[in-house]
């Protein structure tokens, strides 16, 4: 058994081929929605295979790379990545992963009354990145699917429209025309119709992700209150910040390609 690095709000662990952890709240739904993936023959996440004697989650362990979070007190011996994690290929492959997933689960009880069932936290720390036999890296599944609700196409797409490109740039800031171009990438690689409302809905997704984790932790949450400890509110905020700054940009090359 070895404890499985990156976990900062659950402490996950790796038996064999599987992944036991507990995860926060009611886990039912999450685990449905697994099982249902698992019926559709879906792979790009973990498989649901029962609770253990511990009452723990019992998930099929996904081969590959995970990217540290950028804000961990663990060794940064996974921020340096393997070939072809940012390429664009990979964008491309997170946004044709995400459409997916969403086309799985529009019209059925998942969505209920939505458009969707959205994910909620597409960051390169829950996608696991697999060799293709060549030494390039791919995305090929995300996990921690804890957060998923019920919503709209957009809420996905604008997160993983600013998570990974992002990461591409990391430790610096985005350069604001390539991170646009980035975006556009994105989009039409999920096949998203109307760009209009990305930046609001990025901008929308900033402020939620950073006021969520400061009311978390001020609820008591453990795992919220080291995130907050690592500077996660501050990021957040932060990020909105650049993106209003440079919106005029961001939108002029998500228009222009
Ligand atoms: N099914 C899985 N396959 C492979 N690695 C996994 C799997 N589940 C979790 N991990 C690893 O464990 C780490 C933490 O898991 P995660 O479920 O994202 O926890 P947290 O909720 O704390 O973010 C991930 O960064 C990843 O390295
Ligand atoms: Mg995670």
């Amino acid at each position: 058994m070895s404890e499985l690095p990156g976990g900062r709000i659950n402490k996950v662990v790796r038996v064999g081929d599987t992944v036991r952890r507990r995860p926060p709240g009611r886990p039912d739904e999450a685990q449905a929605l697994l099982n249902h993936f698992e019926h559709h023959g879906w792979t790009g996440a973990p498989r649901f295979l029962g609770v253990d004697d511990e009452g723990r989650q019992i998930l099929s362990y996904v081969p590959g790379w995970v990217p540290l979070p950028r804000l961990t007190r663990q060794p940064a011996d996974r921020l340096v990545a393997p070939p072809g994690v940012w390429s664009d290929e990979s964008l491309a492959g997170i946004a044709r992963l995400v459409r997916e997933f969403h086309d799985l689960t529009a019209g059925t009880p998942f969505a209920e009354d939505e458009e969707t069932r959205c994910h909620n936290d597409l960051t390169p720390n829950n996608t696991v990145f697999a060799d293709t036999g060549n030494g390039t890296y791919r995305p090929v599944a995300f996990i921690d699917w804890d957060d998923s609700t019920p919503g709209p196409r957009i809420h996905d797409v604008a997160d993983i429209c600013w998570t990974y490109p992002s990461a591409r740039f990391a430790p610096d800031r985005p350069e604001p025309r390539a991170m646009g171009r980035l975006m556009r990438l994105m989009c039409d690689a999920y096949g998203l119709a109307d760009c209009s409302e990305l930046i609001t809905t990025i901008l929308d997704r900033h402020d939620g992700t950073w006021r969520g984790i400061a009311d978390l932790a001020d609820a008591g949450h453990p795992g919220y209150q080291l995130l907050r400890e690592l500077g996660a509110v501050e990021s957040g905020r932060a990020d909105h910040e650049w993106t209003t700054t440079h919106r005029a940009e961001l939108e002029r090359a998500l228009r222009d390609g």
